[in-house]
C-alpha cells in the first residue's frame, strides 16, 4: 500500500436505528451457543477476546477494500466482561450490518494541508473520521491516499482524483482515466499506476497539468512520450507475458512498481518521472538510469532471480520491494537504510539490488518449529511479515510427550524504521534490521466451532505508510445457524482494525496527536457513537464478500 503518509481512511456505514439501543448490552459471537450445553474451551474464548484488547493479540495506509471494495466499517461495543449473552443482542447487531451496508461511503482523518482528506474544507488536520462526502453510497474499488493527494477507483472502474497534487485550484474529485474497467491503483511521487480487469497497466500523471499538456517530451522530463489521440496522457506498461499470461496485482513504491503475473512472475518499472529508481528497488542487478536498456525509461524488467519460485503476493514501500513465494519464503530487494530488508545494516551498502531471502528460521529454534510466511506488507520505510509455525518434534522428543506437536500458531514480524512507533513492538528505534515480534498480533487464537478446536487468528489485512500502520485481523467471523434466519445469511461479525505509529496530523484517528507504538483500537465515529448511550464502540469492518482473502 502506498503511503498514507498522514492519512487514514475508513470505508464505513452508518449506523442509524432503533436496534442500536439494545447493542448496549454485552455481546458476544459465540452467544449462540448458549442454549446448547457450554463448551469447555467458550469462557477461555471470551477471555481471549477481552485480552487481545489490552494488548496480546490484518491490515491497511488506507485502502481497505480489499474484495473489490465491498467493505465497510461499522462499530461494536467492546467485548470486555463475561457476562449471560442475550440472544437478542445478535439480532440486533446484524440488523444494524444490514443496515449500515445500505449506505456505503467513506470516511477520512489525517493532515487535510493538501485538501485530501476533506477537499471541501479548509480544516488543516481532520482529527477524527470523517464522512468523504463525494463517495457518499458509493462503494469503491480501490483507494489511496498519500500526502498530497487522492485517488480512487469507483464502482464502474473509473479512476477519480483529488488533492493539490491535482489540482492547485480546484479541490473536488475529478474522474479522469475512464472507461478502462481499473480495478486497483498505485501512487507513485509522480504518477498513478492503474490495473484494469483484463490485465492492462495504465501510467498516467497525477497533476492534472500533465495530463492535459503531456504527451511531450521536454528537457527536464526524461520520459519519452509518445504522442496519443486521448486528450489525457497515459502510457500503457508492457512487461514481455507469455500466452495466457496477465497481470493480477500491483504494488508500488516512489518510484517504482511491481507487477505480479497470473503466473506468478514477477515485473519491474520505474514509475515516476522526477527520479529513476536506483536503490535496487527493481531487482535487476546492476540496473541503474545509466546502464538500463534501450527503450523508454518504464519499461518493464522481468525479475529473474525470482523465476525459481512461484510468487503469490508482492509488497513495496518507498524505497523498497517485497515477494512472497508459494511455498512460504520472502524476498527482498531495494533500500535498507533502516534495516527494512531484515538483514544486517552496512553503511557503506546499504541496499541491496538483488532478491534477498529473509531468514525466517533464524527467529525460531530450528529444532523445534517450522516457519512458514504467509502475508507481507511493507510501506515508508518497514516491513511486515506473518508466520504460520508449526511445532514439529525434536530430535530427542517422544511424539508421546509433545503435547502441542503439530499446532500452529500465527506470529507477525516488523523491521525498518521505528521512531514514529512504527514498528508495533512498544519500542521507539531509529532502524530496526533484524525483525521484531508484534506481540499484539502474534500468537492469538480462537475457538473455530466448525472444526472444534483452536485456530490461530492470522492477518486479513494491513496497510503501511510512512509513519502508521493498520491491520485488520482475520477472525474466522461465523455464527450458528440458529440466529442468521431472519435476517438473511449475513454471517459476518466484522473484522477488528487496529492502528499504530506517527500520529503527527492525528492520523490514527484517536483524537490525540500522541504516536502509538502498539497497536491500538480507535473508537466509532461520533456520529455513531451518540446512539449509544455512554458505551465506548470501536470501529469494526463488515464485508459483503464472504470469501474475501487477505490483501
Ligand atoms: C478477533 O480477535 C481478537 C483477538 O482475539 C478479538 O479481540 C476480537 O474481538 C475478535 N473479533 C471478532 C469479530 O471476533
Ligand atoms: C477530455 O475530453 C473530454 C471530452 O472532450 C472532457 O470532458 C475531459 O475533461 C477532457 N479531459 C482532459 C484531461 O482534458
Ligand atoms: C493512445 O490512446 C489510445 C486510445 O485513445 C489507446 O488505445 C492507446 O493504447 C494509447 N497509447 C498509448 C501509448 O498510451
Ligand atoms: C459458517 O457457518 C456455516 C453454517 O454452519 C458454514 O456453512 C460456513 O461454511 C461457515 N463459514 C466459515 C467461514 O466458517
Ligand atoms: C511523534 O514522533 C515524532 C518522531 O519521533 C516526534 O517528532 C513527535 O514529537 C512525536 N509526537 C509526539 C506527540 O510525541
Amino acid at each position: 500500500m502506498r503511503r498514507p503518509a498522514t492519512h487514514s481512511v475508513l470505508a464505513f456505514r452508518p449506523l442509524r436505528n432503533s436496534a442500536a439501543q439494545s447493542l448496549n448490552a454485552p455481546w458476544s459471537r459465540f452467544a449462540s451457543s448458549q442454549s446448547q450445553k457450554p463448551r469447555p474451551s467458550s469462557h477461555w474464548i471470551r477471555n481471549s477476546l477481552g485480552f487481545a484488547v489490552t494488548g496480546t493479540a490484518v491490515f491497511l495506509g488506507y485502502s481497505y477494500m480489499a474484495d473489490g471494495g465491498m467493505e465497510a466499517w461499522m462499530s461494536r461495543p467492546e467485548v470486555t466482561k463475561r457476562e449471560p449473552v442475550d440472544a437478542n443482542d445478535l439480532q440486533a447487531q446484524f440488523i444494524q450490518e444490514k443496515r449500515s451496508l445500505k449506505s456505503p461511503g467513506v470516511y477520512t482523518w489525517g493532515s487535510n494541508v493538501y485538501r485530501v482528506v476533506d477537499p471541501g474544507s479548509k480544516d488543516t488536520d481532520i482529527k477524527t473520521p470523517r464522512r468523504f462526502k463525494y463517495f457518499d453510497g458509493q462503494v469503491l474499488r480501490d483507494l489511496k491516499i498519500e500526502e498530497k493527494c487522492g485517488a480512487a477507483i469507483t464502482e464502474n472502474g473509473d479512476l477519480v482524483q483529488w488533492g493539490k497534487a491535482f489540482s492547485e485550484s480546484d479541490f473536488k474529485p475529478t474522474a479522469t482515466l475512464t472507461g478502462k474497467n481499473l480495478i486497483s491503483l498505485a501512487l507513485s511521487e509522480s504518477r498513478i499506476i492503474a490495473l484494469s480487469s483484463d490485465g492492462t497497466v495504465y501510467s498516467l500523471p497525477i497533476s492534472k497539468t500533465a495530463q492535459s499538456t503531456g504527451p511531450k517530451s521536454t528537457e527536464s522530463s526524461w520520459v519519452p512520450f509518445w504522442p496519443n489521440q486521448s486528450n489525457l496522457s497515459y502510457r500503457v506498461l508492457n512487461p514481455s507475458l507469455k500466452l495466457g499470461e496477465k497481470v493480477t496485482t500491483i504494488s508500488g513504491g516512489l518510484e517504482h512498481v511491481l507487477l505480479l503475473t497470473s503466473s506468478g512472475r514477477v515485473f519491474s518499472a520505474a514509475s515516476s518521472t522526477e527520479n529513476y529508481p536506483s536503490l535496487g528497488q527493481l531487482g535487476v542487478e546492476g540496473l541503474t538510469w545509466s546502464t538500463r536498456p534501450k527503450g523508454p525509461a518504464d519499461t518493464c524488467h522481468e525479475v529473474t532471480a525470482l523465476a525459481g519460485s512461484k510468487i503469490v503476493q508482492i509488497a513495496c514501500g518507498d524505497y523498497h520491494s517485497l515477494a512472497l513465494s508459494k511455498d512460504g519464503r520472502m524476498f527482498g530487494f531495494g533500500d535498507n537504510s533502516f534495516g527494512q530488508l531484515g538483514v544486517d545494516f552496512e553503511p557503506e551498502r546499504p541496499f541491496k539490488d538483488a532478491p534477498f531471502l529473509m531468514k525466517v528460521q533464524k527467529l525460531y529454534s530450528r529444532n523445534l518449529y517450522l516457519p512458514k510466511i504467509t502475508s507481507i506488507a511493507a510501506g515508508g520505510a518497514n516491513t511486515f511479515f506473518s508466520v504460520d509455525v508449526k511445532r514439529i518434534l525434536g530430535y530427542e522428543e517422544e511424539a508421546a510427550n509433545v503435547h502441542d506437536l503439530g499446532k500452529i500458531t500465527t506470529d507477525t514480524w516488523s523491521c525498518g524504521r521505528g521512531i514514529w512507533g512504527t514498528l508495533g513492538n512498544g519500542r521507539w528505534v531509529h532502524l530496526q534490521d533484524s525483525p521484531t515480534k508484534v506481540k499484539a498480533l502474534s500468537g492469538v487464537s480462537e475457538y473455530d466451532e466448525k472444526a472444534k478446536q483452536m485456530t490461530p487468528i492470522r492477518i486479513r489485512a494491513m496497510s503501511v505508510g510512512t509513519t502508521h500502520v493498520s491491520a485488520i485481523l482475520d477472525n474466522k467471523t461465523n455464527v450458528s445457524k440458529a440466529t442468521k434466519d431472519s435476517l438473511d445469511q449475513s454471517k459476518d461479525w466484522g473484522y477488528d482494525v487496529l492502528f499504530w505509529g506517527g500520529n503527527e496530523h492525528f492520523q490514527l484517528g484517536t483524537g490525540k496527536r500522541s504516536n502509538q507504538s502498539k497497536p491500538t483500537y480507535i473508537n466509532a465515529p461520533l456520529k455513531t457513537r451518540k446512539l449509544r448511550a455512554k458505551r465506548d464502540c470501536r470501529s469494526c469492518l463488515v464485508t459483503r464478500a464472504r470469501s474475501g482473502s487477505a490483501m
